[in-house]
């Protein structure tokens, strides 16, 4: 059944966290009420409810309330094996949700002192008698994070209770990063949507799991927060001989029971894909063995004929990203991922990219790869899940004009 879906504005300037103070000032009244209105609909409707944070728009509900839970789910049509990130606005609401005695390991109160309120999610030991095993899907540990978007975290302080939210998207769609974007995807399926502008970072948080024996710091999925950055904080903050390595998964390792599991944050279920096929450009990577790269004259010529639309997202001083486009009819939009220097460019518009894009009405999207460091890991890893298959291209040293 559709329900009526408001869109209501936050000023998140008009929002700040007094250092002692457990509840946020709200200094615009129109925000005050907007996020009393969101909370009351979490709290006595237990209904989910849209809303920015620094990373991804989240799709949040009360995380102690199975049934409120359950609501995630149902809205996202998501996958009941995939468990949720639990968000807190504060170290005693993190507190309230771990174990009675649980001792945090030295790199996880290094990692907060730097990286929270931030795009760090880690895990901890669940209390069963806590959280319900709907948000962690039956396993021992459960996600948290400490959003830095003012409009989350007063969200989740003034209702005074922990959110579960997953991106606020259909499932196996991008994430939205824009107010508009949940509204095109989830109309008439959630009551409120918050809306605080653009997000800042653009691809979600980073997970990371340093609860293992071996005591390394393991990465499951690459975010906001880089592994550089949780590298260079290590180092800083943990005694010398003791500072954990820093591993990425399928990058530095590979585990295959984890794999099969649903637990590695987007391994088993389509994910990041809009409604039209996505295809990702090598443009200097090369192919693999034996392989020769193509043309890139020909093979952007051969994508269509009179009339077929492409989207491009490419870097702004690329090959790519400065050629003359074949026009032998085909109409060519192009969407700029930034400066190659500035992967935090690309991170922060690539779902913007291929939301609009989608919108816009092209038949195919291609993506051009961006070298895999500092926020480009995290892009990388969604661009691979969206593209449905990959190529390698080559420009003659003219380029295309
Ligand atoms: O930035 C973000 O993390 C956003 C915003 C809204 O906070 N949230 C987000 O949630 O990206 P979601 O559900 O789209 O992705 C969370 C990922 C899932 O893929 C899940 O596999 C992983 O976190 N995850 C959650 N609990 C886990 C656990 N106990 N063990 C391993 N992975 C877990
Ligand atoms: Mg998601």
């Amino acid at each position: 059944m559709a329900i009526s879906t408001r869109v209501l504005q936050c000023d998140p300037s008009s929002i700040s966290f007094p250092p002692s103070a457990s509840t946020p000032t709200i200094s615009s009244p129109d925000t005050l009420r907007a996020l009393q209105a969101a909370s009351d609909h979490l709290v006595h409707n237990l209904q989910p409810v849209a809303f920015p944070t620094e990373t991804v728009y989240g799709l949040g509900a009360l995380a102690l309330n199975a049934s409120a839970a359950a609501r995630i789910f149902s809205t996202k049509g998501r996958p009941a094996d995939n468990p949720l990130i639990v968000h807190v606005s504060s170290f005693s609401m993190l507190q309230s949700l771990l174990p009675k005695a649980y001792v945090l390991p030295p790199a996880y109160t290094a990692l907060m002192k730097h990286f929270w309120p931030g795009a760090l999610t880690l895990l901890f030991p669940s209390d069963g008698d806590k959280i319900p095993s709907l948000i962690t899907a039956g396993q021992p540990t459960v996600a948290i994070r400490m959003p830095s978007h003012p409009v989350a975290r007063a969200l989740i302080a003034v209702t005074n209770a922990p959110l579960a939210a997953p991106s606020a998207n259909s499932s196996g769609k991008p994430s939205p990063t824009r107010a508009e974007h949940v509204l095109r995807d989830l109309d008439g399926k959630v009551g409120i949507i918050l809306d605080g502008g653009a997000c800042g970072v653009g691809v979600e948080s980073t997970v990371v799991d340093g609860l293992n024996s071996g005591g390394e710091v393991r990465v499951l999925r690459p975010g906001g927060v880089t592994v550089e950055d949780i590298e260079r904080v290590l180092g800083i903050e943990m005694p010398a001989g003791s500072i954990p390595k820093v591993l990425v998964h399928r990058r530095d390792y590979r585990d295959e029971a984890l794999e099969a599991a649903p637990t590695t944050p987007g391994m088993k279920y389509r994910h990041y894909s809009p409604a039209v096929p996505v295809h990702l450009l090598y443009t200097t990577s090369q192919p693999p063995d034996g392989e020769l790269p193509l043309d890139a004259h020909a093979f952007l010529a051969s994508l269509g004929s009179s009339g077929t639309k492409v989207g491009v997202l490419s870097l702004e001083d690329s090959a790519l990203g400065t050629c003359t486009l074949p026009e032998n009819g085909i109409e060519w939009t192009r969407y700029s991922l930034g400066p190659a220097a500035e992967p935090a460019v690309a991170a922060h518009v690539l779902f913007d990219g291929l939301l609009t894009l989608e919108r816009q009405g092209v038949d195919m999207i291609l993506i051009e790869e961006i070298r895999e460091e500092r926020e480009g890991l995290a892009v990388m890893n969604r661009v691979k899940k969206a593209a449905g298959d990959c190529r390698w291209i080559k420009f003659n040293q003219a380029g295309l004009s």
